[in-house]
């Protein structure tokens, strides 16, 4: 199964002469106060005897954002339609005007694209970061959950998008191209974390996680995958992470994927993600409302699948190990209980306080479990605390290293892909909360500051290595009209890996 809505997305150099007799159903071009000095649209303005610039001036003029120009005189395309570009030079702005690309597109019917810049890049960004990110913001925003039947879902018509460029050297064409392979790969891998996360429960078990990541294999046969089931986990020795699926009737598993593009013997970079298929709580359940939006907590597993299917995509020259710890948080007679001691992998025993602070059990021991790759550094993602949720809202990813060096790379990566994280301190003075006397560490912290005192508990278990933590309780899903997953922390983490 292929995540690609698109089936391509590439660059074209072309003159003002070829542009005027490319035949794509909709030409979409960005336009702003410097459009009419652009090369291509001097031609194309000649050719339509001054129609073009004249709609310019009038869009330009106008309170609209865009406008629409049918069978415009000596110019192939069907369509034309001129975007106006967001005045403010704010990222995040300039992502949702991209993602407007292909919603439009979509809305028309409209199969094929060729879009052009005729404005002046955002402060600080240069023509490839432009490219990148519309070319992945088409891709991603194309994205329609259409997997379990519903007769409302309509299918998207767009397929292929041509990014425009005029008259560039062969040497920056060439990076021009790239950039849209790395753009379109991320969309690709956003829109498998979406998919992922968007699937019911019910058809989203930690079983069915491993199908579809054995089933890498077939598009990606450099891939290594492993699988374990819970067979496997206790030999390991994985109490903390065997107990939150006790009370499921759906066997917990863990995956790992490895990506091997780098150099032979340099060190891998490794991801583990927190893929808790359905959270109901456990015997410390959680209230009713809004509790299907815990099928998104398997997230940060499916946003690790999401970027080792861009690795692969791009055939990327690193090593990169995902790891994806998949259990089924339920209430049952068999069920872990408040007050249960358990012992990791590590030999730590964990005193399970709260049967609801799961995530960080099944990702203690696959912290501990992936020393064995001597990792360059590690990176777990985690729908982890409703306190992120909180303290960051729906914008910026919770951020807590042991090692800033690593923090700060992983804060620019989060800026040059809009796609944001914030720090949250992980000092020494919170780590006493998960102390209790009936075992080496409790699972809950105190009142306050539950992202740090979740991410105090994993510090425990990753002091052999350069470690950071994203918490995306936040932003891994949108509620509201638009619910659904976002595909993040994708962006960040592969501009992280990439760079
Ligand atoms: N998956 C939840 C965190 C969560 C809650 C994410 C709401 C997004 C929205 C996690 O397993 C959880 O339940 N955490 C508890 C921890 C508490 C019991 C210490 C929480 O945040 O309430
Ligand atoms: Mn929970
Ligand atoms: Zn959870």
């Amino acid at each position: 199964m292929s995540y690609r809505v698109l089936n391509s997305i590439s660059v074209k150099n072309l003159s003002g002469r070829e542009l005027a007799k490319d035949k794509s159903s909709l030409l979409v071009i960005l336009v702003d106060k410097t459009a009419k000095k652009n090369n291509l649209l001097v031609h194309l303005d000649k050719v339509s005897k001054g129609g073009l610039f004249g709609s310019i001036n009038s869009l330009m003029k106008s309170k609209a954002k865009s406008l629409n120009l049918h069978s415009v005189a000596g110019v192939s395309s069907k369509e034309i339609l001129l975007m106006k570009t967001p005045e403010k030079s704010d990222t995040y702005v300039w992502l949702n005007f991209f993602k407007s690309i292909s919603k439009v597109a979509n809305s028309l019917g409209k199969q094929d694209i060729s879009v052009m810049f005729a404005c002046k890049t955002l402060k600080n960004r240069d023509d490839n970061w432009m490219i990148e990110a519309c070319c992945r913001q088409i891709e991603a925003s194309a994205y329609i959950f259409g997997s379990s039947k519903n007769k409302t879902v309509v299918k998207p018509s767009l397929k292929r998008a041509s990014i425009i460029v005029g008259s560039v050297s062969a040497s920056s064409l060439k990076k021009l191209k790239n950039s849209a392979k790395v753009g379109f790969a991320a969309g690709e891998g956003m829109n498998a974390a979406k998919h992922l996360g968007d699937m019911p429960a019910n058809l989203c078990t930690p079983r069915i996680i491993e199908k579809k990541v054995k089933a890498l294999k077939k598009p990606f046969p450099k891939l290594k995958i492993s699988s374990f089931n819970e067979k496997d986990l206790a030999k390991l020795k994985m109490g903390s992470f065997l107990s939150v699926g006790r009370g499921s009737d759906e066997p917990s598993r863990m995956m790992t994927i490895e990506h091997k593009g780098g150099k032979k013997g340099e060190k891998p970079i490794v991801l583990v993600g927190k893929g808790i298929t359905f959270d109901t709580g456990g015997i410390s359940l959680k209230p009713s409302p809004a509790m299907d939006e815990m099928k998104w907590d398997m997230c940060g597993a499916a946003s690790v699948f999401g970027v080792m299917i861009a690795l692969a995509r791009l055939n990327a020259k690193v090593n990169v190990i995902g790891l994806l710890a998949c259990a089924e948080n339920m209430p049952s007679a068999h069920a872990t209980k408040p007050g249960d001691v358990v012992t990791s992998m590590s030999g730590q025993t964990i005193e399970i306080l709260n049967t609801d602070a799961e995530g960080r059990l099944v990702l203690c021991d696959a912290l501990t479990y992936v020393k064995r790759y001597k990792p360059a550094h590690v990176i777990d993602i985690a729908t982890l605390t409703g306190a992120c949720v909180v303290a960051l809202g729906n914008f910026a990813t919770g951020l807590m290293a042991n090692d800033q060096k690593l923090a700060d790379k992983l804060l620019q990566a989060g800026e040059n892909s809009g796609d944001r994280a914030w720090q949250l301190p992980l000092w020494d003075e919170y780590k006493a909360c998960t102390k209790t006397n009936f075992a080496d560490l409790a699972n809950i912290g105190g009142a306050g500051a539950g992202t740090v005192t979740a991410a105090c508990f994993l510090s425990k278990f990753t002091e052999d290595y350069s470690w950071a933590h994203l918490d995306i309780a936040g932003t891994a899903w949108v509620k509201g009209n638009e619910k659904g997953g976002t595909g993040r922390p994708v962006p960040l983490l592969l501009d992280h890996i990439l760079s």
